[in-house]
Formats: structure tokens, C-alpha cells, sequence
């Protein structure tokens, strides 16, 4: 797919047919997460790939705003290390692009789990500690999302951007 048509067609899909998702096309995904850009091109991000239903279904009791986990058919964990790099969230931010984008290239559909909370400390923990005890993940490590995904048993219209009066200036702020 074309790049402009794969960002205008990616939406947040949350349902998902009871379709496996091959091991190849997992291979691309995961190869375009790790081919994401990293600040100073230091290793600050990893990644956990879950596929077993089980997890799934149990990885939906991180946060109240994933119930769609227990349908998806994979799930991509984005882990980021402070102590590598003092930009391990854009490092993890921005392979969650890839990742999001690189499943709608697939001809599935994603949608994004938030975990890590930069605002609320307790419930960060809370929702990290969750996680990390059920994929074992090293206390070192922030654990700042999960994408899930699967192919879409739902439609979602592609989106056009918005009005850019509001939200692009050229030059200077308001210009
Ligand atoms: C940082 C971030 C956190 C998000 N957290 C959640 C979440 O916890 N649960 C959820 O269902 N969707 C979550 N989303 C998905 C957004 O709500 C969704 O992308 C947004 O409403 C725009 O819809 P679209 O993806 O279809 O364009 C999150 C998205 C981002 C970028």
C-alpha cells in the first residue's frame, strides 16, 4: 500500500475476526518496529510479542480501556529504558507509529493500549505493574504501551486531515 493511503486508512480497530495472523506477517510488523528511528540510535526500546489467547484475554485487565485485547489475535508490548536513553518515550512513541501503521499495510486492524501514564504516577504503576507481572518484564523497564491487533471485523471510514487553519501555522506560530 501507498503511504498516503495506509495513514488516511489507519483508524483504531477494536474488533477482530477469528482469523490467526500467520507468522510471516507478524515478521514485518515486528521488523518495522524495530526499524523505527531511536534517539542518538541508542537500543532504549523492546518489544514483547503476545499471541497466546490466554495472555490476551488476561492482558485486558490492565487498564478499563483495552476490552478489545480479549479479541485480538496479537498484541505488540512496547517497553523503554530510561537508563539507555533519556528519550526512551519518543524511542517507544514512535515504534508504536510503526507498528500501528505496518498492521494497516497488513490488512489488519490495531488499536493502542495506553499504559504508561506520564500524569498520574499511581496509576502508571498500577497499570505497569500489571503487565510486567504477567509477561515477567524487568522492573528497569517503562512498559508505555499495548497495540492489539487482528483483522478488522469492523469499518472504519479513512480519515482526512483536519482543518489545518487550526492546528498548522508556516513559518511562525499563527502565521
Ligand atoms: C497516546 C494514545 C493513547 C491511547 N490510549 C487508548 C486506550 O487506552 N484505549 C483505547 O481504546 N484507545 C486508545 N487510544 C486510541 C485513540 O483514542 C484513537 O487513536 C483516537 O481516538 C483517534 O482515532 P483513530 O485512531 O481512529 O484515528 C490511544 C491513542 C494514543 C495515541
Amino acid at each position: 500500500m501507498e503511504f498516503q493511503e495506509i495513514a488516511r486508512k489507519r483508524r483504531e480497530i477494536t474488533d477482530y475476526k477469528d482469523e490467526l495472523i500467520s507468522d510471516e506477517v507478524m515478521k514485518r510488523i515486528q521488523d518495522a518496529a524495530m526499524l523505527a528511528p531511536a534517539g542518538n540510535n541508542l537500543p532504549s526500546r523492546e518489544f514483547i510479542v503476545v499471541r497466546s489467547e490466554k495472555m490476551l484475554k488476561h492482558l485486558e485487565g490492565a487498564t478499563p480501556f483495552v476490552p478489545w485485547l480479549k479479541k485480538a489475535k496479537a498484541a505488540i508490548v512496547v517497553t523503554g529504558r530510561p537508563d539507555v536513553s533519556k528519550y526512551w518515550l519518543q524511542d517507544a512513541s514512535i515504534a508504536c507509529s510503526y507498528i500501528w501503521l505496518a498492521a494497516v499495510d497488513e490488512g489488519l486492524g490495531a488499536a493502542f493500549g495506553a499504559i504508561y501514564h506520564a500524569q498520574d504516577a499511581a496509576e502508571s504503576a498500577k497499570r505497569e505493574q500489571y503487565v510486567r507481572e504477567a509477561l515477567h518484564i524487568p522492573a528497569d523497564r517503562k512498559i508505555l504501551a499495548i497495540l492489539g491487533m487482528g483483522y478488522p471485523a469492523e469499518e472504519k471510514a479513512p480519515k482526512s486531515p483536519p482543518d489545518q487553519s487550526e492546528l498548522l501555522h508556516y513559518e511562525i506560530f499563527g502565521g
